[in-house]
């Protein structure tokens, strides 16, 4: 696992930015991986200056989001779909018909998450899966657990994924209490994966992905099995880890 600690979140943002804009253009019909949260925000503005200054070309990328709530719309103001088409879609020029995101508003939950799985798989698979991590260790929505779900599921949210993500509703009784997400292997599947991490709150989880363990009740170590995985973090979540 390579690292790369810079000062602030402008600097994770570029540094992320020219790290997925280099896939691109290496790669024009690149199979991109995305993320939610705050901390991708950064990044994708200097995808967008990128593209507007054009230096990249989005028309060929295919990408798919890691999770979406569940039960939502893709209307409603608080959902992936919705944050995603914000901050990234609406502002390059992907094909709308390569942009997947798990369907919020699916009836039927099973074939959405194993449809989701084979379209990954069709589309040649992720050559480059870019990821958060929560406070508590998850990546994606894979929660702390005894066991994880290799494959894209419906997951119970825990309950500090849902205090922490309560910043973005007007009351936590309002944030969803289910998702969908891709499974652990279908993120490990992923070519390359590039995690972020950006603030004194990520630094405990990011201990545990620098130490020698891999624990399901902290998911992101299983991170340690992949053979490229970059982490761009700043100094206040990684000051103090002994690699
Ligand atoms: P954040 O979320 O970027 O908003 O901190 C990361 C995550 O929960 O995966």
């Amino acid at each position: 696992m390579n690292v790369l600690v810079y000062d602030n979140e402008e600097q994770i943002g570029i540094a992320a930015g020219n790290y997925m804009c280099g896939q691109v253009l290496a790669k024009p019909d690149s199979v991109l991986g995305l993320a939610t949260g705050s901390t991708p925000l950064k990044p994708y503005g200097h995808m967008i200056k990128l593209y507007e200054q054009g230096a990249v070309d989005f028309s060929k990328v295919t990408t798919f989001n890691l999770d979406e709530y569940y039960p939502i719309s893709r209307d409603n103001a608080q959902s992936y779909y919705y944050f995603m088409n914000e901050h990234f879609y609406s502002k390059v020029n992907l094909k709308p018909e390569n942009i997947h995101i798990p369907n919020g508003q699916t009836d039927d939950v099973e074939a959405e998450c194993s449809e989701y799985d084979a379209l990954i798989e069709q589309s040649g698979g992720i050559d480059l899966q870019i990821l958060g991590i929560g406070q508590n260790g998850h990546i994606g929505f894979n929660e702390p657990d005894s066991s994880l779900n290799s494959a894209t599921h419906l997951t119970e949210l825990s309950k500090s994924t849902i205090e922490a993500n309560a910043r973005f509703f007007d009351n936590e009784a309002d944030v969803p209490k289910y998702a969908l997400t891709m499974g652990m292997s279908t993120i490990l599947k992923a070519r390359k994966i590039v995690l972020l991490a950006s603030g004194k709150s990520k630094h405990k989880a990011l201990s545990e992905l620098f130490d020698n363990s891999i624990n399901t009740s902290v998911p992101a170590t299983m991170l340690k099995i992949h053979p490229d995985v970059v982490v761009i973090c700043d100094k206040e979540a990684y000051d103090g880890i002994d690699k």
